[in-house]
């Protein structure tokens, strides 16, 4: 055997041993935790997260199923929420005929703000209740202060969190999001939350302004399309069911399990 091939052999001998005495060494916590971040990049990520450069600066670094998050709507815009032309801008006694309310209805309002639709459907479910959800605490001040000043006994305002509305389970007959999913930093665990809290028959009512109509005067990140809204209720496992396209300016869409 020549010089160069035996040479070879016996650093090949040497590698086989060495790599044998190493899996015979218990990991270090640093070594382990190395392994497992290169298992997570190794396997394909299906949350539908991304984080990467804020493309527009009104929305947050995070991406879900490809679409920029928008800044939540602090509590200094609140008044914008009760302005005196909304109902004609946006058709809100339309929004909420279409909701199709029954009077037992238990109705949950996600991203209550100060209660806009709250108190309307409150008066529409005498006999169920509005569970007024939202995460900032200024916003739940309002919410009860209005529910004390016009001694409303059937509205319950819930703080939720970011990831999670604080739903009772299979209880709500009706969900309503208007003009704040698209602000929903983790939008995939609060529609699962959400979806858990429906009863067997009970519906998700999205509303967003309509990113498919360029007539419509709303900054590109505050709108959405009916696309990207299907693709990401489908999936966590809610289908489209009725889609209601009269209302000035935004989508009213219905999703069940
Ligand atoms: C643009 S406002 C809309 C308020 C109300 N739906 C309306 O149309 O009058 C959006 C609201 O959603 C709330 N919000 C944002 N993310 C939320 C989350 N993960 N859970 C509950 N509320 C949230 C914000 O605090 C804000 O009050």
């Amino acid at each position: 055997m020549s010089f160069p091939i035996k040479y070879l052999l016996s650093l090949g001998a040497a590698g086989f041993l060495l790599g044998q005495w190493a899996c015979t060494q218990p990991l270090t916590e640093s070594t382990a935790a190395q392994l497992v971040e290169e298992n997570r990049r190794a396997l394909p990520d299906t949350s539908g997260y991304e984080r990467r450069a804020p493309q527009d600066p009104n929305g947050i670094s995070t991406y879900y199923m490809g679409r920029q998050i928008a800044h939540v709507m602090g509590h200094e815009g609140a008044g914008w929420l009760e302005r005196t032309d909304r109902q004609q801008e946006e058709g809100t006694d339309i929004l909420l005929r279409e909701l199709k309310l029954k009077p037992t209805d238990v109705v949950a309002d996600i991203g209550a703000g100060t209660g806009y639709f709250t108190f309307r459907m409150s008066s529409l479910v005498p006999k169920g209740k509005v569970l007024a959800v939202d995460i900032q605490p200024e916003m739940l001040a309002a919410l009860r202060e209005t529910t004390e000043k016009r001694h409303i006994h059937n509205v319950v305002p819930v703080r939720g969190t970011t990831d999670n509305p604080n739903l009772p389970a299979k209880g709500v007959d009706l969900v309503l999001i208007v003009d704040a999913y698209h602000e929903f930093d983790h939008p995939r665990e609060m529609m699962r939350a959400i979806r858990n809290s429906l009863t067997p028959t009970g519906r998700v009512a999205l509303v967003e302004y309509r990113a498919e109509d360029p007539k419509v005067a709303i900054k590109r990140i505050h709108k959405m399309s009916v696309a990207q809204v299907r693709r990401e209720m489908a999936a966590i496992g809610l289908r489209l069911t009725d889609s209601v396209e009269t209302l000035p300016q935004q989508h009213l869409l219905f999703f069940q399990k």
